[in-house]
């Protein structure tokens, strides 16, 4: 076995039948360790020990502690252990511990130490070589450590970098260097995306600095820890706005501290490289609101089937009951009379209808509720002609995805999210049409058509940029876009900061992100995103809903379906007209008895013709 791996409680001197650790150290030394060791132990520095190497106090020291402690005499391990957050690493000697697995690494990275110096090495040089590590939570005791009493501490962000510290001041050991960074860089990148972070200019100072959600917690971590914040200029020459993606590469490659954006970490296996979850929002299509409908179409739109068939069935209900009671029987009864009852038929369109001269009782009743059901369908269709002709409804909305391969849309998207839409998670979404589907390689380029609001087009957006496109349009005259539940590339998605893999103050940072959120500020800075972005004109106040036609008026192509239904009546009629009079040989004859008839039919053309020359001139 590469190393060997032994962990034990101390249960007091039983512990001596199965482990023989014999003494061979001075035992000045080992009791001067004991007693620093018990001291940090009651100071609760430490629960579970970790000791690399075998050939020195520590281990046998162990056996007289009452805590959990892990032997690796070998010096490294290659499998990912998982220790508890306050675990001493006592080394044996200087590069005693060669820890192999890196994460095992990361996980021990803040973990104190305590080093027993053998030889002339020299606290100075130790210092600097576990700060090119990354760790910085280093203790020194040297072999004569029984005479002095002294501890070397590493100390960062100082001249000389260590301390000196008497046994007897334990609490000044260990110290969280990275509370006072005294004004050490912390290297970061924006990707200057509004409304996450926006450049603007600091009044008092004059310099450039930057706001919104996420430029604000950073500049709150910076001033919290009294660093300074370094862009590195290498990589903000590139002109134009940064690619949040690169960002986090550059944070994955160590070029960067934190990175000033959020990103997504939908295809990472662990958190390495992003710190705790800052936010969580849904990534769903915006698509623009339906059209109205049309107005010569309205008048189909009022016809409801079922409406329809009720309205034929007390048609041929009231039909019947006027034949039965006038005939008293149900002799007179056909298909043409009671479909063609004139009173009926006449009633029902609320027109005026001979009142049968000697009518019973009962006639008089279904006459009287003949009227009614008249004035309420008429009332009734009257009432919702009007209604949607001075505002039409709207067509349906996009639900599914053959909806929207019907609809005129197009999908614009941007490269780093069409391979999120192919995979197969997004059920819905991965059976859209390439030909529907307008990719951008410039993000800015999609930005501004985005910005833009056109409404041809469908865009992929997080809910919390969302918020401010709505704000934005409730300045419109009217709104332009919804945000749907229906197409989602991600329901659920967790946005966090990229950083480096082994940022020293990641607890520290991470500390910071949840006492920020837990105060509330995170929401109040979304809430007033779009505030921030109109004071510093990063969105126009432009009306980008296209104007609705002042529909007020009327024109012939709104009455497109009610003239042609009437020309096609009027036809009808004239037809059955002709017919009636070919019937009988003797035109002229009929013609006189006709007379009459045949002048309502030259009228009512007349009116149809009048009619359409009025809507015509308009
Ligand atoms: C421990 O080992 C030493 C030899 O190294 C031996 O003399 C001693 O008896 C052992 N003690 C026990 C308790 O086994
Ligand atoms: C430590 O935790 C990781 C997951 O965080 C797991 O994969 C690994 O197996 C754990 N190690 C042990 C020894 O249990
Ligand atoms: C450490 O402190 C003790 C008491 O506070 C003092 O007696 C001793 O001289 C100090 N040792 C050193 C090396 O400063
Ligand atoms: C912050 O750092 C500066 C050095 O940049 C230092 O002068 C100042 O004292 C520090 N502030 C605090 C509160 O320690
Ligand atoms: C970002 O990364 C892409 C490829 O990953 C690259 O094409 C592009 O140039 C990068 N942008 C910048 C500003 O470095």
């Amino acid at each position: 076995m590469a190393w060997l791996l032994l962990i034990f409680l101390c249960l007091g001197s039983s512990r001596a039948h199965f482990l023989n650790i014999t003494s061979k150290f001075e035992p000045d030394l080992e009791g001067r360790l004991l007693s620093l060791l018990l001291t940090l132990q009651t100071e609760k520095l430490y629960d579970t020990l970790l000791i690399y190497g075998r050939d020195c106090a520590f281990p046998s020291l162990s056996s007289r502690l009452q805590v959990p402690t892990v032997l690796v005499s070998s010096g490294s391990t290659n499998f990912e252990w998982n220790f508890s957050s306050l675990t001493l690493i006592l080394s044996c000697e200087f590069q005693a511990e060669r820890e192999e697995n890196y994460r095992t690494l990361m996980k021990l990275q803040v973990a104190r130490r305590l080093i027993l110096l053998r030889g002339d090495f020299q606290p100075e040089t130790e210092c600097d070589f576990y700060s090119k590590k990354d760790q910085y939570n280093i203790a020194m005791v040297k072999e004569n450590f029984d005479q002095f009493g002294v501890v070397y501490s590493c100390r960062l962000f100082q001249d000389r970098n260590y301390e000196e510290v008497n046994i007897s001041d334990v609490t000044q050991i260990f110290v969280e260097q990275f509370r006072n960074m005294h004004g050490a860089p912390i290297r970061t990148i924006t990707d200057n995306l509004e409304p996450r972070s926006m450049a603007t200019q600091d009044p008092k100072t004059g310099k450039k600095k930057w706001i919104g959600f996420v430029a604000n917690l950073i500049n709150n971590f910076i001033e919290k820890v009294n660093a300074t914040m370094d862009m590195p200029q290498k990589l903000t020459e590139v002109d134009g706005k940064i690619f949040f993606v690169n960002i986090s590469k550059w944070a994955a490659d160590d070029l960067l501290d934190i990175g000033m954006t959020v990103d997504s970490t939908w295809e990472m296996t662990n958190f390495d490289t992003f710190s705790y979850p800052y936010l969580t929002s849904s990534y769903c299509l915006m698509l623009p609101l339906p059209d109205l409908v049309p107005h010569n179409e309205i008048y189909g739109v009022i016809i409801d089937h079922g409406v329809l068939g009720v309205l034929l069935v007390l048609f041929l209900i009231f039909s019947m009951m006027l034949i039965y009671i006038q005939q008293k029987s149900f002799r007179g009864l056909r298909l043409t009379r009671v479909l063609m009852n004139d009173m009926c038929l006449r009633g029902f369109l609320a027109q005026p209808f001979p009142f049968p001269r000697q009518s019973s009782r009962k006639l008089k009743l279904v006459c009287l509720l003949l009227c009614f059901a008249s004035l309420m369908t008429t009332t009734m269709y009257g009432a919702y002609l009007h209604t949607f002709l001075y505002s039409p409804p709207s067509e349906p909305v996009v639900r599914t995805i053959s909806d929207f391969e019907k609809s005129r849309y197009k999908v614009a998207m941007n490269w780093a999210e069409i391979d999120m839409l192919r995979s197969e998670k997004h059920r819905k979404l991965h059976r859209v049409s390439d030909d529907r589907i307008h990719t951008f390689e410039d993000f800015q380029k999609f930005e501004n058509l985005r910005g833009s609001f056109d409404n041809d087009f469908v865009f992929p957006v997080t809910s919390v940029r969302w918020s401010t496109y709505n704000e934005q349009q409730k300045l419109f005259q009217h709104p332009v876009f919804y945000y749907s539940d229906d197409f989602c590339l991600s329901r659920y998605s967790i946005l966090s900061f990229p950083i480096r893999r082994h940022l020293p103050y990641r607890e520290l940072f991470e500390d910071h992100i949840l006492r920020q959120k837990e105060f509330g500020l995170l929401n109040h800075w979304i809430d007033h995103s779009f505030l921030d972005m109109l004071r510093l004109e990063l969105t126009k106040r432009t009306d980008f809903s296209k104007p609705l036609e002042d529909k007020r008026k009327i024109c012939v192509d709104d009455l497109y379906w009610v003239l042609g239904l009437y020309a096609l009546a009027l036809g009808i009629g004239g037809c059955c007209f002709a017919l009636e009079l070919l019937r009988s040989l003797n035109y002229w004859d009929r013609l006189k008895e006709y007379k009459w008839r045949l002048l309502a039919y030259l009228i009512s053309y007349l009116s149809y013709l009048i009619s359409f020359l009025k809507f015509k001139r308009f």
